[in-house]
């Protein structure tokens, strides 16, 4: 089977190319980038006006299969991707049974095989059960198809188990994810830790909760090397000590969630539980170095932590609701209007943030780029095109989005995986 995109903007910084180009795909590869390509026997698509960019990658979703399919699955989960205009996503291992060992891995990646439309890579846990107590069987999680390591919703919660994941991890090789925080610094809190969290009542979680993880990992990684990527960062001093490591030579990237660029404390005021998430919304001050970190290049990427949760779980009142808000199907239109289309960043960096370097970090050595060989996996945003966020009409199961009814203008229209259009608009 053969496809041609036609007359598209092309953006492929692997490539280093940014210009109107055709592709042709043939057997889910990138088979030839030129000028004018022709070929009667070609479904073709018409990319006039529209941009082009290498699959788009959320490295930070939580699929909820199996176990929790009542809010999420394997099924749903891949098709909100694919209408946000995202090919592949890493799971997360919080499920039931949680991905602690080969067996629930292969269970992903097969169910996905069969269910998913787009590209899954489960991420498997550090600890098993999650508890922070013995380290997993990383290798066998590994040769099962674990993409990295995490033990996400959690912290890593001991610095022996930390210290020898890395340990690990230098022989494996795969990236080794933190969800930084401090479980007894943050409590019981349900919002960022400030004289507003004071003000309406809500108990705190503080900014040391998460640098505090971060110091600690930093200080084992620079002892025992190995790699280290921060899941979505959101104080401007977990900001500060990423960028000090960065300079010191050591392997550490960062993740930064749309919600934690475009949403500070302030709406927390609403009490609506689709402002709770951990890490918490933090102040403007925050907001606005998140921002920065994303133009200076101490963030490396921007990821979803799409946490699905029923309405009646986020109907609960603000201390009682689910921490976590859903991002697939909003991320890609958000990160587009408001950092791209308002020249915050450039096309290049939206690609590198939400391709290029999601792919380099994974190890995905066929993805992030559109270069002849690679997989055909292409997303297609029409920059005119806008739109006003519907929970209602999402492929989710869940609808717990703060951005309702936000318009966003940069609109992801075409998905295609392996060569095949997974969604149109
Ligand atoms: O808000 C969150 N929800 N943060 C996490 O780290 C986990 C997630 C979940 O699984 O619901």
């Amino acid at each position: 089977m053969r496809l041609i995109i036609k007359n598209g903007r092309v953006i492929d910084p692997a490539q280093s190319m940014d210009e109107k180009i055709d592709i042709l795909i043939e057997d889910g590869k990138i088979k030839k980038i030129d000028k004018d390509l022709k070929d009667d026997n070609a479904e073709i698509i018409d990319a006039q006006k529209l941009f082009v960019f290498p699959g788009l990658i959320d490295m930070h979703t939580h699929l909820r299969e199996p176990g929790y399919e009542y809010k999420e699955d394997i099924a749903t989960g891949t098709r909100a991707a694919a209408a946000g205009g995202i090919t592949s996503i890493a799971c997360m291992a919080n499920t039931d049974p949680i991905n602690d060992n080969e067996g629930v891995t292969s269970y992903i990646i097969e169910k996905a095989k069969k269910a998913g439309v787009v590209n899954v890579f489960p991420i498997g846990a550090v600890s098993k059960q999650l508890k922070g107590k013995e380290l997993v069987e990383m290798g066998y999680i590994s040769d099962a198809g674990a993409v990295g390591f995490s033990d996400d919703g959690y912290p890593v919660r001991s610095s022996i188990v930390m210290r020898r994941a890395f340990e690990y991890q230098k022989i494996i090789g795969k990236i080794i994810i933190e969800h930084a925080e401090e479980l007894e610094l943050s409590g019981d809190g349900v919002a960022n830790e400030s004289p507003l969290s004071y003000k309406l009542g809500l108990r705190g979680i503080p900014d040391a909760s998460e640098t505090s993880i971060i110091a600690r990992d930093i200080e084992i990684l620079r002892q025992v090397g190995g790699k280290l990527h921060i899941a979505h960062v959101s104080s401007k001093w977990s900001l500060e000590l990423i960028e000090k490591a960065k300079r010191d030579g050591l392997n550490i990237t960062a993740e930064v969630t749309p919600h934690h660029l475009l949403l500070n404390e302030e709406f927390v005021s609403t009490y609506s539980p689709n402002y709770k998430m951990k890490p918490p919304l933090r102040t403007e001050e925050d907001r606005v170095a998140l921002v920065d970190g994303i133009k200076r290049g101490i963030i490396d990427v921007i990821a979803s932590d799409h946490a699905p949760h029923t309405e009646d779980e986020k109907e609960l009142e603000f201390n009682f609701a689910p921490f976590g808000i859903i991002g697939l199907e909003t991320m890609v239109g958000l990160v587009f209007d408001k950092l791209v289309m308002s020249g915050i960043i450039n096309l290049k960096r939206f690609a590198e943030l939400l391709s290029v370097n999601p792919a380099k970090i994974l190890g995905l050595k066929s993805k992030g780029s559109l270069e002849v060989g690679k997989d055909a996996d292409i997303t297609i945003i029409d920059p005119e095109k806008k739109m006003i966020i519907d929970s209602e009409k999402f492929q989710s199961k869940a609808k717990n989005t703060p951005f309702k009814g936000w318009e966003i203008k940069g609109v992801p229209v075409i998905t295609i995986v392996s060569g095949k259009v997974v969604f149109k608009r």
